[in-house]
């Protein structure tokens, strides 16, 4: 599990094992517009403030990937015990 913190709209809510960030964003009242929920289509694209995501998506290039500064909610996590994310 990780922490995962929506800054802009002040929730802080714990991504268990085997739920999507997508998921726990909506438990808590973020609503994030979801395609595919594979991570090969880039609509569930995140800013990312602070933390190291874990990405597992197909559709970022590596560079991007390594800049860490964005992440698709549908499908990545996080190797930081917290993410912050711009929504
Ligand atoms: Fe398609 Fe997340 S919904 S990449």
């Amino acid at each position: 599990p990780f922490e995962l913190v929506a800054r802009r709209s002040g929730k802080t809510v714990t991504v268990a094992p085997g739920q999507s960030m997508a998921e726990a964003l909506h438990s808590v009242g973020v609503r994030i517009t979801l395609s595919c929920e594979q991570g090969v289509c880039g609509t569930c694209a995140c800013d990312v403030i602070e933390g190291e995501p874990e990405h597992r998506d197909a559709y970022f290039t590596d560079e991007e990937k390594a800049a860490n500064d964005q992440v698709l909610v549908c499908c990545s996590r996080a190797r930081s015990a917290r993410l912050v994310l711009d929504l």
